[in-house]
């Protein structure tokens, strides 16, 4: 059911002040907490502040526009028309976390016309909602501002009021495969930064950060601001300005322009987004940023179908296996038949066992990486264009066999491209490569931008790779493919528009806890993520890790976190697609936690997120689409502490049989982090239950009705 209607003038207050100029337009969110004032200073420059229940949580803060070759849009504005609506629908997701999601929210549009003889305009948009603002602007069809035009900045301000405590990695252009530093705002410095990322080639032009970022206020104030809709444009990166507080837009450039984005009159921007409560769980609960990106334009993708899955993947990042097939020849000169040193993963038998192991535990997917030729030449080397094609398999890996074997038990392979940021090579191939997994008929492929974008210049984050990124899953569409993209574009909610958009990287994930020198993500890292990078979108982390030493593989590296936390983080951290990233002997070999992976749902009828502290801990609840039933998760960081639960998600006069996944008596995510301890119980709405967690623990709980 939809409805959209024009409110009459009451979220529209003009103040009267002394003279026409000051006029103050407010609008205010449904539920009146946030309200966004509007207004042209003496100078006609716009700006814009929020307050949160009566507290002013952004202060005078400028917008504008810096164009080359043009006049700044940043002052001698006037408001030349004003229009306010309301807005209410609940629309269905596709798949995710939850399935009806309520859009709510009040508008204002505001039309600013130039006091001069150009008059150039410029719209500003502001939707508020509960959960948070997003503002927009827009340039609408005009004579003295047409055809191609250049940005070199835009001059967007956020000026808060306070040092808040902030979780921010660095504004990198080109990943954000960084830990998250805690800091005070006034302490922010991203530029003494460390660079704890083996494969990063960081760039990092100002005190800046990425978002999401995400800050507690004294009084409990939360913040965490984003963009959504990011299409044709660069990401936006804030500058911090440590004495003020203040956060200034930076759009992310590249080498190859003097200016950052390009675009073509008529255009509007991306949202600038504020998500805006006064409790860490609702931050988790918000949708505004999917909320702020246009309805489903692909239709019916019930192709693809959220699923766990299994894969040759960890078995390489703990150098077991190869991704290439050992040749010693150069690309140039191989030929097939070339000798394989013997540890290439992806060969048919290998391949054979994790589908068997995925049929018989419920995951529907077994990934596959280092099946195509061209890893002989990808990190490290300069020419990576012309190297992968995405359709030739290694020697020992019959594709064919694969796929029809995995077919017969009910499992689908998920494609591997990785693109080794070799864009040109890639959107040549992508017809030909999703063509080829349409044949075979693989519905997901998971993509990867390792290494410095060709060509030469380019950044990850830049409006050449967004576009690249976008489009590349909008083509996908066309053939039945969802993309799951790693070194990707933030996500700013297109999954709402193109729900073949499934999953993405965009963090440190598991992988460097494999081999990353500086240890691994420590403790505190996935406590972060939940009130961090998991509000943009889902996260491919890739739990499940049950052997957390593997000193056999890798004895100065580990999981920094118990087995039961590895459990916890099928429900806490979101994706429609979860790997049981692990080896398939290492589950064998624990087949009684391996229960709960085999249990655990994927597709969320609604998530309840029970309790929460950005950094510290975090409980969420998730109701499964299928059958209905219940699964909790509660993770920690380095310190241990008790949750106390309760059940009144559950429905009346119900009983249900609970099956609790819990850290042991001694257990530690580095002295013992295999201590768990299994058990059920009877539970109902009315039960309460407390939960030890260790140091870097968790906890994972299955509810069935009985
Ligand atoms: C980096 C990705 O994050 C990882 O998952 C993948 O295995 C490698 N690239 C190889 O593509
Ligand atoms: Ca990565």
């Amino acid at each position: 059911m939809k409805f959209k209607y024009i409110l009459p003038l009451f979220v529209l207050a003009f103040y009267a002040c002394s003279t026409e100029k000051e006029q103050v337009l407010e609008v205010k969110s449904p539920n009146s907490e946030i309200a966004v004032n509007f207004n042209v200073n003496a100078k006609g420059k716009p700006f814009y502040t929020v307050m949160f229940n009566n507290k002013t949580v952004v202060d005078t803060s400028y917008l504008g526009f810096d164009f080359k070759d043009v006049e700044d849009f940043s002052e001698n504005f006037k408001i030349k028309n004003t229009a306010t609506s309301s807005f209410n629908e609940t629309w269905q997701m596709p798949w995710g976390e939850q399935l009806d999601v309520v859009n709510k929210y009040n508008e204002l549009k505001v039309e600013l016309q130039e006091n001069n003889e150009a008059a150039r305009s410029m719209n500003i948009v502001f939707k508020v909602y509960d959960d948070g603002i997003g503002f927009r602007y827009e340039f609408p069809e005009q004579d003295n501002f047409k055809g191609e035009v250049y940005i070199n900045d835009e001059h967007t301000e956020f000026n808060l009021t306070e040092d808040y405590k902030t979780f921010w990695i660095p504004g990198d252009w080109d990943i954000y495969e960084h830990l998250y530093k805690t800091t005070k705002l006034s302490e922010l410095d991203a530029l003494q930064y460390a660079n704890h990322n083996d494969l990063a080639q960081t760039y990092i032009p100002e005190n800046a950060v990425n978002t999401p970022v995400t800050m507690v206020g004294a009084d409990g104030t939360h913040l965490s601001f984003h963009e959504a809709a990011l299409l044709d444009y660069s990401g936006m990166t804030l500058k911090v300005d440590t004495k003020n507080f203040d956060l200034r837009s930076n759009l992310v450039g590249s080498r190859n322009t003097d200016y950052k984005v390009k675009k073509t009159v008529p255009f509007h921007t991306p949202w600038r987004t504020i998500q805006i409560t006064d409790n860490a769980p609702e931050l988790i609960e918000s949708k505004l940023i999917v909320n702020l990106n246009e309805p489903n334009k692909l239709g019916d993708v019930s192709w693809f179908t959220p699923m766990k899955y299994t894969g040759v993947w960890w078995e390489m990042h703990l150098g077991k296996s190869s991704w290439d097939y050992g040749m010693t020849q150069d690309m140039s000169t191989w030929t097939e038949g070339g000798k394989s040193n013997g540890t290439h993963g992806a060969n048919t038998e290998n391949v054979k066992r994790f589908i068997d192991f995925s049929a018989k535990n419920n995951m529907k997917g077994v990934l596959v990486e280092g099946w195509n030729t061209g890893w002989e030449h990808w990190i490290g080397f300069e020419d990576r264009e012309g190297v992968f094609d995405f359709v030739t398999p290694y020697p020992d890996y019959d594709i064919e066999e694969v796929t029809s074997y995995a077919k017969e038990k009910g499992v689908e392979i998920i494609m591997h491209h990785e693109t080794s940021a070799a864009t040109e090579t890639y959107t040549k191939q992508q017809d030909t490569a999703y063509a080829l997994m349409q044949k075979y008929g693989m519905h997901s492929v998971k993509s990867g931008y390792v290494g410095k974008i060709l060509p030469k210049g380019e950044y990850h984050h830049g409006q050449y790779m967004v576009n690249h990124y976008n489009n590349a899953a909008i083509k996908a569409a066309d053939y039945e493919v969802a993309v799951n993209a790693h070194e990707p574009i933030k996500a700013t909610g297109l999954r709402r528009t193109y729900p073949n958009i499934i999953s993405r990287e965009g963090l440190r994930g598991q992988e460097f806890n494999a081999w990353a020198s500086d240890g691994g993500n420590p403790p505190e890292h996935l406590p972060i993520v939940a009130f961090t990078r998991m509000l943009s979108g889902p996260i491919d982390f890739t739990p499940g890790i049950f052997n957390i030493k593997f000193d056999e593989y890798k004895p100065d590296n580990q999981v920094n976190t118990t087995i039961a936390q590895q459990l916890a983080l099928y429900v806490v951290i979101y994706s429609p697609i979860q790997m049981a990233a692990d080896l398939v002997e290492h589950y064998e070999a624990n087949p009684e936690p391996l229960q709960f992976i085999k249990a655990v749902g994927v597709d969320w009828q609604q998530t309840k997120v029970l309790n929460g502290e950005v950094g510290d801990y975090v409980t969420i609840a998730r109701q499964e689409r299928e059958t209905g039933d219940w699964f909790v998760g509660g993770i920690t960081d380095e310190n241990a502490r008790t949750l106390d639960l309760t059940f009144d998600f559950l429905d009346e006069n119900q009983k249900y049989e609970a099956i609790i996944y819990k850290d042991g008596e001694n257990a530690h995510w580095d002295n013992n982090p295999l201590d768990i301890t299994i058990e059920k119980i009877d539970i109902s709405k009315d039960s309460k239950l407390s939960v030890k967690l260790a140091e870097g623990g968790g906890f994972a709980i299955s509810i069935k009705k009985v």
